[in-house]
């Protein structure tokens, strides 16, 4: 533990300000790692992978979730990257349960075997997300680019399902696979899946990379409205499907994160607080790091945590908006990755100046892109032969 971090751990030192002004956060996404067997051309993690000399510890991971049930924190989602290629995985879900976090293993499942699936959930593990690139085998070990990966994961949703673990089924959803969503309803019903995550793809990092090649047609959105209607129908009871228009058909812009810095935040593999997966990608921001400062400091003094927090950095027309406490104006890093300001208005929303021509934009892509993908690895990506 570092000397600063010891000095300043009580998070009982946050002030009940905090908790009027920002709230308390509920969950973290613990990136354990970036390191990461497959190659997805939508990856969440940032163009510059963090390398695995850099990666927090197993003891100062251990120091930090124990700051976040000091915080208030309830549930630890681990992911990466990978986070099976860590070894102490075990030892962190163990370290998770004896402070009392709810603990989620976000995976690919690559890497999972049944000894470890069991491993995990003796350890106090709860939950298990498999993220699933199709449902046809062949597209979907395209898509990650990796050959075996898809008959994996179904293995591995079979010990996850054995080990009395809930099962979440995530798929993320584009152009090159929204024709396959009826058969991964069915797949995810017939894994004993209890959730369906349809992630239609968010353009920044890897996917804004892959823009042209991920982007779906309007008619394709259209269609993927009507299944997903008709299957929370069908599976009443049975799954639950959680789904959200892909931004640049959408008319309001979702309520990303919650809200910057105020219920969840991320941390990256070396350490930084993050108030999302992208937040990297805007230039002129410094993430404070586990390393330097304890997590209840850096909830409440982070510049970086503050800077988008509320709703008094509005400029209009989101200052003036009845919308404003919904969404929050929507996403920084969206904002950024569109407009060059982080501060502008979501494009995903139909009253900002650039509405009309992201969705231009989308509808000509959609059509006109390529197919071929760049692969996210830690070189700056690789071209689909
Ligand atoms: Fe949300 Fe701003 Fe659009 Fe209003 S103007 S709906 S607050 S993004
Ligand atoms: Fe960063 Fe939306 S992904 S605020």
């Amino acid at each position: 533990m570092s000397e600063t971090a010891a000095a300043e751990r009580p998070a009982a030192s946050l002030s009940p300000e905090a908790g009027r002004t920002h709230g308390l956060p509920v969950a973290v996404l613990a990136e354990l790692t970036h390191r990461c067997p497959l190659q997805c051309p939508y990856c969440s993690n940032p163009l510059e992978l963090d390398r695995p000399k850099d990666e927090l510890s197993t003891a100062e991971w251990q120091r930090v979730l124990g700051e976040m049930a000091d915080l208030g924190v309830l549930q630890v989602h681990f992911s990466g990257g990978e986070p099976v290629v860590r070894r102490d995985l075990g030892d962190l879900v163990r370290r998770a349960s004896e402070v009392g976090l709810y603990s989620n293993l976000i995976t690919s499942a690559v890497g999972l075997t049944r000894d470890r699936v069991f491993a995990l959930a003796d350890a106090g593990l709860a939950h298990v997300q498999i993220s699933f690139q199709a449902s046809d085998a062949a597209l979907a070990n395209r898509i990650g680019g990796y050959r075996h990966g898809h008959a994996q994961k179904h293995l591995a949703a079979g010990w996850v399902r054995e080990a009395g673990l809930a099962l979440t089924v995530n798929a993320v959803m584009h152009r090159q696979n929204l024709h396959e969503l009826p058969q991964i309803v069915d797949m995810a019903v017939t894994l004993g899946a209890q959730r369906l995550e349809v992630a239609n793809v968010q353009y920044y990092g890897w996917a804004l990379k892959n823009r042209a090649a991920l982007m779906p047609t309007r008619a394709q959105v259209a269609e993927c409205d009507r299944v997903v209607e008709e299957a929370r129908e069908r599976f009443r009871g049975v799954l639950t499907i959680d789904y959200v228009t892909p931004d640049y058909y959408a008319d309001r812009p979702k309520t990303c994160m919650g809200g910057w810095g105020r219920q969840v935040f991320n941390i990256s593999p070396s350490g930084k607080v993050l108030p999302c997966h992208a937040a990297e990608t805007i230039t002129g921001l410094h993430f404070d790091s586990v390393r330097d400062h304890s997590l209840g400091w850096i909830w409440e003094h982070s510049p970086a945590l503050n800077r988008y927090r509320g709703t008094d950095w509005m400029p209009a027309p989101c200052r003036s908006c009845a919308h404003k406490d919904e969404d929050f104006g929507g996403c920084r890093c969206q904002a950024f990755a569109l407009t060059g300001d982080a501060a502008a208005t979501d494009p995903a929303c139909a009253l900002s100046p650039r509405h009309a021509a992201i969705f231009r934009t989308a509808e000509v892509e959609a059509e006109t892109g390529t197919t071929r993908f760049i692969y996210r690895n830690p070189t700056g990506g690789t071209a689909e032969a």
